[in-house]
């Protein structure tokens, strides 16, 4: 073996090789044949052992021989490789069509929770008159739940708030949202015009009409010359934006240790508006919030001077108002999660 036969079988081998590759019909036996020619134990790699034989004098011809020979059979697959992929994706073009005009697939679509729906109302209609919306912790101090409302220790008032306990010493998860009022009236420079969603929760045995765990919806206006015509006024607003112009609603006595005069606040009935109805037990009004003019003590508690200001609050359970909105009679459909009750409210 000499340089002129080493040369030839390599120019051989290219020769064919480009061949080769030029009929190969597509990208799996195009990468066949690499490994076939360029491979490790291809047929390169055994032309090229032919340099163990040459005499020592021509060896370092070798490189200007070979090199130009592997170069261009690697052209001749990277070249092929480009056609051969290109046709690929035409074969897939044509084959493959896609239809721009089909109708698209539905994106499946939430729902609010009607809770989260109702309260959303109540603060689109408050944030007419100005009302804004504040924060306060679930789990409350008995200080903040109870006492600065007025509420002492041992007080039979107490009786009202069925009351779950943390294990950390005198706190315990908010029973209503008014301890709410009181973080905004240390917080907060009159006139105050607050609205404090939040859920809250009781130690209750659980029926169709009583949840362990509901919202509210708490309500506080303080500022100077605050009057009880000032809340008649904008509950009435309130009842019908809520459920309708011209519905009648009236305040009966109430009782709550933070509000002096407290009220019930009820609307005409939307079912019957009259006796014998299931949705207001038979007296034409349906109760839907508890309110009052703010206890001076309360206000102290608060850090306010009750001689200088005055003010109402009103706490509203936002599921019991869509249960009137939307004919709902049992509470616990609220928290159970079923979808087939939650996606009615689209
Ligand atoms: N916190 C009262 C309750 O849980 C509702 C209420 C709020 C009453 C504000 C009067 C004023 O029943």
């Amino acid at each position: 073996m000499d340089l002129a036969d080493l040369t030839r079988d390599l120019e051989t081998l290219r020769d064919e090789s480009i061949a080769a590759v030029a009929a190969a019909p597509d990208l799996g036996s195009l990468q066949a044949l690499e490994v076939d020619v360029l491979g490790k134990k291809g047929r390169l790699t055994v032309v090229s052992r032919g340099i163990g034989a040459l005499p020592a004098e021509d060896r370092p011809k070798v490189g200007a021989v070979a090199n130009p020979v592997r170069r261009a059979i690697e052209d001749a697959f990277r070249e092929r490789h480009a056609v051969l992929q290109a046709s690929a994706l035409d074969g897939r073009l044509a084959s493959e069509s896609v239809d721009v005009t089909a109708p698209g697939r539905p994106v499946a679509r939430g729902t609010l929770h009607p809770s989260i729906e109702s309260m959303r109302e109540i603060a689109r209609i408050f944030g007419q008159f100005g009302f804004v919306v504040y924060e306060s912790p679930e789990i409350e101090d008995d200080v903040t739940n109870f006492q600065l409302l007025n509420i002492p220790p041992d007080h039979p008032a107490r009786d009202l708030w069925d009351t779950l306990y943390v294990d950390v010493p005198g706190h315990l998860l908010r029973t209503h949202t008014s301890p709410g009022q009181i973080r905004v009236m240390q917080t907060t420079e009159p006139p105050i015009r607050a609205l404090l969603p939040g859920r809250c929760f009781r130690y209750e045995a659980v029926d169709a009409s009583h949840g362990f765990e509901f919202f509210q919806v708490e309500g506080l206006m303080v500022d100077e010359g605050t009057t009880m015509g000032d809340l008649r006024g904008l509950l009435d607003e309130f009842a019908r934006a809520m459920f309708g112009a011209g519905r009648k609603t009236r305040f009966r006595p109430g009782y709550y240790p933070f509000t002096e005069p407290s009220v019930a606040f009820d609307v005409e009935c939307l079912v019957c508006g009259g006796p014998g109805c299931p949705a207001c037990g038979r007296t034409g009004w349906m109760t839907i919030l508890g309110a009052g003019m703010v206890h001076p003590v309360v206000l102290r508690s608060g850090g306010l001077d009750p001689e200088r200001y005055q003010g109402f609050a009103f706490g509203m359970g936002p599921e019991r108002i869509a249960m009137l909105r939307h004919g709902i009679t049992d509470l616990r459909l609220f928290m159970e999660n079923d979808l087939r009750f939650l996606e009615q409210f689209r």
